[in-house]
């Protein structure tokens, strides 16, 4: 690649490896995302795609992996993997059957914060923020975590960050008046106010860069466990359906409102650990960016949305209460292997 066609390559959002490479479907991880993968390499049918996860775990590999490759196919698809599957009948029941479940253990494991009143939504919120005293991750990554789990730490991360913001864009449809605009403004930082190159998703791309990873979208799929796709198929989950639009924002305001005290920490820990400006810089973008969007996350959308949908106001809660409890389970996942000696990734 010349120094012009690279200069080219990182306008246009590609980075700095030009052409981007395949995305292909990971290997099956059980008889669920067998079954699934099977049929999914070949041409769409009409016959059933008969899926069994009755008593799967919130953090099942198998059953994770195969609701995110289902959702995937509504964000860039895989190569290997038919267009029109998006659609498949057979394919949407089996989706339905995951996301049966996956309601399921959600709702087992987060339980709905408790609401006085629609009005209350933003003190609700800040207070169920302000609980969260699971395991620090960001504490240990400032100040002990070696480069290697520091690299598994953006590993993980790279399955929400590659695509970051998509999934509470399906949110801007289904708004109107001052919450649409609020989520439109969030938004339009997220990807990078009309600059390939400031879309928070390349800034990631350079940070994984900077650390020798691979920064091909999905290049990492295969490795990250359940646990690590539960966190991105919550917000699918709730981005594809116009019934949980209040958790999907009660989602996005927890996110933003847990955002700039750890990225203040991943940026310190990535330069005691050698990393430059530049791969810091998407680190360095969240503590401010976010102390701004945390307002018109948890105000502009949020309350405003909860007074004009009373009924909604208690999922608004819901989807920060899951947002944060996944987040704490992966957290302590991540930890306890690490404490363990082991790695938090799964071998490919
Ligand atoms: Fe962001
Ligand atoms: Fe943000």
């Amino acid at each position: 690649m010349t120094a012009v066609d690279a200069r080219r390559a990182r306008r246009e959002g590609r980075g700095a490896t030009g052409r981007e490479p395949a995305t292909r479907l990971p290997a099956p991880r059980g008889p669920v995302t067998a079954t699934l993968f099977d049929r999914l390499t070949r041409p769409p049918d009409d016959s059933p795609i008969p899926l069994d996860v009755t008593g799967a775990e919130l953090g099942d590999d198998d059953f994770q992996l195969a609701l995110f490759v289902c959702y995937e196919l509504h964000y860039q698809g895989f190569d290997d993997v038919d267009e029109r599957w998006e659609w498949a009948p057979p394919l949407l029941a089996a989706r339905m059957e995951l996301e049966r479940r996956f309601e399921e253990t959600l709702a087992a494991a987060v339980p709905r914060p408790p609401l006085d009143g629609p009005v209350e939504v933003r003190r609700a919120l800040r207070e169920l923020t302000a609980d969260d005293d699971g395991p620090s991750l960001s504490a240990f990554l400032s100040r002990r975590a070696g480069l290697e789990q520091f690299r598994e730490f953006v590993i993980h991360r790279s399955i929400y960050h590659l695509k970051e913001a998509d999934p509470h864009t399906w949110a801007i449809p289904r708004l109107r008046g001052r919450p649409k605009a609020a989520l439109v403004e969030i938004q339009a930082d997220e990807y990078g106010g009309g600059r390939a190159e400031r879309m928070h998703s390349e800034l990631f791309r350079a940070t994984m860069r900077g650390l020798g990873l691979d920064d091909s979208y999905g290049a990492h799929l295969g490795r990250v466990p359940g646990i690590t796709l539960a966190i991105s198929n919550a917000m699918s989950l709730f981005g594809l359906h116009r019934r949980l639009r209040g958790a999907l924002i009660g989602h996005l305001a927890a996110l933003e409102m847990t955002s700039s005290l750890p990225n203040r920490r991943y940026a310190i820990g990535l330069r005691r650990l050698g990393g430059d400006d530049t791969a810091a810089l998407f680190y360095d973008e969240h503590v401010q960016a976010d102390a701004v969007h945390e307002q018109i996350a948890c105000h502009d959308l949020c309350e405003n949305f909860a007074a004009e949908h009373p009924w909604l106001a208690g999922d608004v809660l819901y989807g920060a209460a899951c947002a944060l409890r996944l987040e704490r389970l992966w957290a302590e996942y991540v930890l306890g292997r690490w404490d363990a000696g082991l790695t938090s990734l799964r071998h490919p």
